[in-house]
């Protein structure tokens, strides 16, 4: 039965029986009552989340066929076409890996026994560990990255590896939707209480009614971009779940065209 609400509908699941006394006489019925909105909603969610990840890996690998059918059936094929659509291919199943890569992750982290190690460490060691693997391609894309980390140790309980994906995720983001001779920060800093990672960048930016939505699953603000970027769709809700699982919390302030700043909050 659909509760028609306010704000949003329930749905409540209905079961009865009639209630006869001990004479077999019919005196009553019992009605039970139960609230499945949840239930439901997350029912639609991991359906949603199939069919995504089927349409996601659907592309490339129609892609693929397409290409190397073409290969098999012309004989006559000139060298260098052929040499043009092998490098479609290969670009096509480096997406298919990245995108298992992120699956794979993902559902390591929601899986019961994927649970993170939470250990005592120095957060400039996890981001600085992300940097060294940036270093490069920034310059190779003419964005300069600035750090500005602190001299002490920020101290806080988590999984190095796991840090290293938010920083790299965050990273990765910062230099892909930033033109050439922009910027990008990182900064690590400290107050009474939590560790403040910023990612900065002078890029594209992001619209306000997409900053809620970014860091679900799949969703990009602009598809064929992201695709054409190496992109899953998946990076910022990797991100997401590994600051709730470490007690840390992420935001991001943006607008479109003035770049964009992605904030991540631990405990210390
Ligand atoms: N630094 C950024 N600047 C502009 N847009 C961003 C930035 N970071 C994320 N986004 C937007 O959020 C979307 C989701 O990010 P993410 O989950 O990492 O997926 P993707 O694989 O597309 O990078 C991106 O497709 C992009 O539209
Ligand atoms: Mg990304």
């Amino acid at each position: 039965m659909r509760l028609l609400g306010e704000a949003e509908d329930k749905i409540v699941q209905l079961h009865t029986a009639p209630l006869q006394n001990a004479q077999g006489d019919l005196v009553g019925a019992v009605l039970v009552l139960h609230e499945v909105t949840e239930l439901r909603r997350l029912e639609t969610v991991r359906q949603d989340f199939v069919a995504n990840v089927s349409h996601e890996l659907k592309t490339p690998i129609t892609a693929i066929r397409g290409l190397i059918d073409t290969i098999v059936e012309d004989g006559q094929m000139p060298n260098e076409t052929r040499t043009r659509f092998l490098g479609k291919i290969q670009d096509q199943a480096m997406r298919l890996s990245l995108l298992v890569t992120d699956l794979l992750t993902l559902a390591r982290l929601e899986s019961a026994d994927g649970l993170l190690t939470a250990e005592p460490l120095d957060m400039r060691e996890s981001v600085r560990g992300s940097l060294s693997q940036f270093t490069a391609s920034a310059e190779e894309q003419g964005i300069e990255l600035v750090r500005d980390l602190p001299n002490t140790p920020v101290r806080i309980v988590g999984e190095h590896e796991a840090l290293e994906l938010v920083v790299n995720n965050l990273l990765d983001n910062a230099l892909k939707y930033t033109p050439k001779g922009g910027r990008v920060w990182v900064r690590l800093d400290t107050d009474e209480r939590s560790a403040i990672l910023e990612v900065e960048d002078t890029g594209i930016g992001i619209a306000r009614e997409h900053h809620t939505r970014i860091f679900e699953r799949f969703y990009r603000v602009d598809k064929a971009r992201s695709r054409e970027l190496g992109g899953t769709g998946l990076g910022l809700a990797i991100v997401k779940h590994v600051c709730r699982t470490l007690g840390g919390s992420i935001s991001v302030e943006s607008e479109e065209g003035r770049g964009s700043t992605f904030r991540v909050v631990f405990p210390l």
